[in-house]
């Protein structure tokens, strides 16, 4: 059945060879060390009691989401995307398939302990790096080990960000620097390419293709919003004036942060924030973090702005204006996430087409814990608008 099988299933697959040109071997089998090594240092404080986390619909039991990662990657560049092909655990699909395990049943499975499942994770590694064994991977080698090395850096994120979530420690240390000159940088209108083109590496389904968009003048910010100007917001009643705020996201801001941003905290008129598992002092010049994007939106109606649509974004992005600095926060963008013109999905079909129904905001750049090799130009990350445990913040657009 296996041979009349696998080339039905592959039939909806796109053309690999518009993927191009692939990283080599070498370099794959880099960053699939690097990634397994990431993941392996942000759980490494993880028993089998503290694999044990709430049940809140922001996070996953983080011992399901070291299987889940480790699946994945065995599913697609091991397994062909084809469950009917053995996995190294038994179980595998039945316990970390996400699209298969309700969000709230992963608190109650049947899971292996946690030795077992870093067991699972490295026996999956090893098998990888013997596979990207030649020089150059095949279109489907390059693809798929892609997949799963990015899937990997997005859990190794929701890893970080669980552990802000839970008041606990990031065991990897972190390179940020203080925010320069707000300035804005004047774009003239024009008509812009939004999207990927073939023939540039790896992309997502969500990123096809390049099409035109007419984008009249804009002015945006270098940078993102800084705590000082967001403070100002606070401090001046932003979070008590309705008029700033949208329906929903009033509604959102009495539910979520209901004074000001989660995480903040005033004593005695001194402002701090909770970093992971500590207190610091709120740092004027550090961006502004753990924000959704309807407190987003509220600051920008106070400080007579806007938020940039995702078009705009990419548009001065693709621009290499050294005065765009991004990468420190995931920017909220004022765009819904929706399919570009003709859009397929890839064999992932689980990765953006489920969320283009229900209303999810497009974020753009890469925060912090990011690595390089995910954060592009094309590249739409995507959340619920009250959303805020992610790393996350925006910058503004002049009305
Ligand atoms: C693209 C980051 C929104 O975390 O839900 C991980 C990435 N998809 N496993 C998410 C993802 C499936 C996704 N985001
Ligand atoms: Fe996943």
């Amino acid at each position: 059945m296996g041979n009349i099988a696998e080339p039905l299933h592959r039939a909806g697959w796109p053309d690999f060879a518009l993927y191009r040109p692939h990283p080599t071997t070498a370099r794959l089998r880099e960053w699939l060390v690097d990634a397994h090594q990431r993941t392996r240092l942000l759980t490494q404080n993880l028993d089998d009691s503290s694999a044990v986390v709430p049940m809140l619909a922001i996070v996953n039991p983080p011992i399901w989401e070291l299987g889940h990662v480790a699946w994945f990657q065995e599913f697609w560049l091991h397994r062909g995307g084809n469950s009917n092909t053995p996995s190294l655990q038994p179980h595998a699909d039945r316990w970390y398939d996400s699209a298969r395990v309700a969000h709230d049943t992963r608190w109650s499975l049947d899971l292996p302990d946690i030795d077992a499942t870093r067991d699972y994770v490295d026996a999956v590694l090893e098998r990888s790096l013997a596979l990207l064994d030649g020089d150059m991977p095949d279109d489907e080698q390059a693809y798929f080990a892609q997949l799963a090395i990015f899937h990997q850096d997005m859990h190794n994120e929701a890893f970080s960000y669980t552990w802000q979530t839970l008041s606990l420690p990031l065991p990897i240390s972190l390179g940020e620097s203080s925010l320069s000159s707000a300035a804005d940088i004047d774009v003239p209108a024009g008509m812009i390419m939004l999207g990927a083109r073939p023939g540039n590496g790896f992309v997502f389904d969500n990123e096809k293709w390049a099409h035109e968009v007419q984008l009249p003048a804009f002015s945006i910010a270098r940078r993102i919003v800084g705590n000082a100007e967001f403070r100002a917001f606070v401090e001046s009643g932003g979070y008590t004036r309705r008029d700033w705020w949208t329906e929903a996201g009033w509604a959102s801001r009495e539910r979520l942060a209901p004074d000001h941003p989660r995480y903040w905290r005033r004593e005695s008129g001194v402002w701090s924030l909770r970093r992971f598992d500590r207190w610091v002092p709120l740092a004027d010049d550090a961006p502004v973090l753990h924000v959704s994007a309807y407190e987003a939106e509220a600051y920008c109606r106070w400080a007579g702005r806007r938020l940039p649509t995702e078009s705009e974004w990419e548009c001065i992005a693709q621009s290499r204006n050294e005065l765009f600095d991004c990468g420190r926060a995931w920017e909220w963008t004022a765009s819904r996430f929706a399919p570009y013109p003709g859009f397929s999905a890839d064999p992932y079909r689980e990765y953006s087409a489920p969320w283009f129904a229900e209303e999810h905001r497009v974020l753009r750049g890469g925060s912090f814990v990011t690595p390089r090799r995910l954060m592009h130009a094309t590249f739409r990350n995507f959340y619920k608008p009250d959303r805020a445990d992610m790393f996350c913040g925006f910058r503004t657009c002049a009305l």
